[in-house]
This record gives C-alpha cells, sequence and structure tokens, in this order.
C-alpha cells in the first residue's frame, strides 16, 4: 500500500480495483477520529467499478507507525502532500466527522483541487464531550465502549458495535486523544459560507456525536448544497446504511456528471 512522506510523517492509501486511471473521476475517503480505510469497505466495494477510489489512512492510522496530529488544518497539510502524489488536479472529497473537518479546511484553503465535497456526520464546529478527552487518558477501554455505543444507533446490530470498538482499541489512546482534540477546537462556523463547490451533507436522524443540527448548519452555510438525513443512522452512517448511503452519493455524482455535459 503507497505510503507518502509528508512533514516527517506518512500518510497511506489504498486504491480500489484497477488502480487509478486518467479518463476516471478520483473519490478521496477521509475517515474519522481513530479510523482507518476500513470504514469505508463497503463504499469501496461499489465505487471502484466506476471511479478511481482512494482510501487515505492519516498519519498515525492503519498501517502509518508515527504520531498523528492535533490539529485539522495539520491534516490538511497531509492531505495536500498526498494529493500532490496522485494522478490529476482535481478530486472529490468524502469525509466523515474530523475526516469532514479536514476536507472543509482543505477546501477553504485548496478550492481549485476540490470538485466536491460530501460531508457525512460533521460540522463546521465540533466540540466533544469533556468526558471523553479525559477518558481517553484515564480509563481507556471504558470511554472507548462508551463512545461506540454512542456511535451506532439503538437498533444497529450489535456485531457491528462491536467491530467498531474493536477497531478503535486498536488504535493508541495518545493518538485519539490527539484526533478529538482536533475535533474540539475546529471552528470555522464564520467561514465555512466560504465553500464554493457542490457539496452533499449526509447525517444520520439518530446522530448523537454529530446531530443533524449540524447538517442543516453546513447545508444551509454552503450554497446550494444537498442534504441527506438517513433515518433511523447514527453517527457511523455509512457502516450502518450502506446502500443508502451509497445511493445517495451515487446521486449525487450524477449530478456533477449532468453539470459537466455541455
Ligand atoms: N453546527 C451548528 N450548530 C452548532 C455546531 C455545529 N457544528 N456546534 C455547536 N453548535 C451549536 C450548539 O447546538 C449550541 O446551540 P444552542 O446554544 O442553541 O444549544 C451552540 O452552538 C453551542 O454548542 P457547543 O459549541 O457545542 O458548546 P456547548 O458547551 O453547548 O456543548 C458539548 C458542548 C460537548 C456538550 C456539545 O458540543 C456536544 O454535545 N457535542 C457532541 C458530542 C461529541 O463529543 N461529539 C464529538 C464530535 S467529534
Amino acid at each position: 500500500m503507497p505510503l507518502v512522506e509528508s512533514h516527517g510523517k506518512h500518510i497511506a492509501y489504498q486504491t480500489g480495483r484497477g488502480g487509478i486511471t486518467q479518463d476516471r473521476r478520483t473519490l478521496v475517503f477521509v475517515h474519522g477520529s481513530g479510523g482507518s480505510h476500513h470504514q469505508w469497505n463497503r463504499q469501496r466495494q461499489l465505487f471502484q467499478e466506476s471511479h478511481n477510489v482512494v482510501l487515505v489512512d492519516l498519519p498515525g492510522h492503519g498501517p502509518t507507525a508515527c504520531p498523528g496530529e492535533k490539529s485539522v488544518d495539520r491534516y490538511a497539510d497531509h492531505l495536500f502532500s498526498l494529493i500532490r502524489s496522485l494522478p490529476g488536479d482535481v478530486f472529490c472529497f468524502i469525509g466523515h466527522s474530523l475526516g469532514g473537518a479536514i476536507i472543509q479546511a482543505f477546501a477553504l484553503r485548496y478550492p481549485h483541487h476540490v470538485e466536491a465535497l460530501v460531508l457525512v456526520g460533521t460540522g463546521a464546529r465540533l466540540r466533544v464531550f469533556p468526558e471523553i478527552l479525559r477518558g481517553i487518558r484515564g480509563r481507556f477501554q471504558e470511554t472507548v465502549r462508551l463512545m461506540s455505543e454512542f456511535a451506532f444507533s439503538k437498533d444497529a446490530p450489535q456485531d457491528l458495535i462491536r467491530q467498531g470498538m474493536e477497531a478503535l482499541l486498536e488504535t493508541s489512546p495518545a493518538i485519539l486523544h490527539g484526533d478529538f482534540s482536533a475535533c474540539d477546537v475546529f471552528d470555522i462556523m464564520d467561514r465555512v459560507g466560504d465553500i464554493h463547490v457542490p457539496t452533499l451533507v449526509v447525517c444520520g436522524s439518530e446522530d448523537r456525536l454529530t446531530p443533524p443540527k449540524y447538517a442543516h448548519f453546513l447545508a444551509e452555510s454552503i450554497t446550494g448544497a444537498r442534504r441527506e438525513i438517513i433515518q433511523g443512522a447514527g453517527h457511523m452512517v455509512m457502516l450502518e446504511r450502506p446502500d443508502e448511503f451509497n445511493r445517495s452519493v451515487n446521486e449525487f455524482l450524477e449530478t456533477l456528471d449532468q453539470a459537466d455535459r455541455p
């Protein structure tokens, strides 16, 4: 799997079947706090058939054995290093939670590299429960268990919640704390309206970590943004409702194709 050197660290990515070819749109997926490229498995399965798919592992996550960051802007710097290593100039970014914050920051700084954004379970401000930040340091396992329950809807299959918890436990407390600290200070509520690219905002109606109110704010602030609230889903909407999620993203990508046609 390719590793890209970036500011003394590494950012990694996986591609879909067929790698990256010049004739297809490239979708760049960015995971959330303590996540990895695995959270997009169901999206990779579908979109690799029609698009170039790039699944990012931020520094400190997945296979990258290096420290993470404590700020969204620093992660956006690494994302920039990664896309500079890819063929093509313009990309469609899909980001979840912290990943959604990173691609908003990226779009504000590098709009000419952004064809479109899909903002998933995220917001323009991401304050974190102080109990989460304290708990990661002091009672890691117990806090991860509580967070995992909070990240899914009450109706989510127990297996999915258990897998989510196991994935989070593979992240070191220091990296998870850095990710949530980055979220906690992220606030672009007064600037998000400066994003002027086609945008889809997706949120589960039962999202308790980034509630639908955050999605409404994004959709109202970004001119022309589409909003999709997936009924019954929690924060991990792309895992809980992959078919509905994929359909919504697919419809959005089709609108980009239509806009491209003369
Ligand atoms: N979009 C729209 N509105 C937002 C927002 C966003 N991204 N972020 C905050 N707000 C609103 C809040 O709803 C609140 O509005 P209100 O006064 O009308 O109720 C106001 O701005 C202030 O909220 P906030 O900045 O979050 O501070 P707080 O002290 O009220 O609450 C928490 C702090 C941590 C309790 C709260 O942010 C929360 O419940 N967060 C979600 C849980 C979490 O930890 N998520 C992890 C995110 S990665």
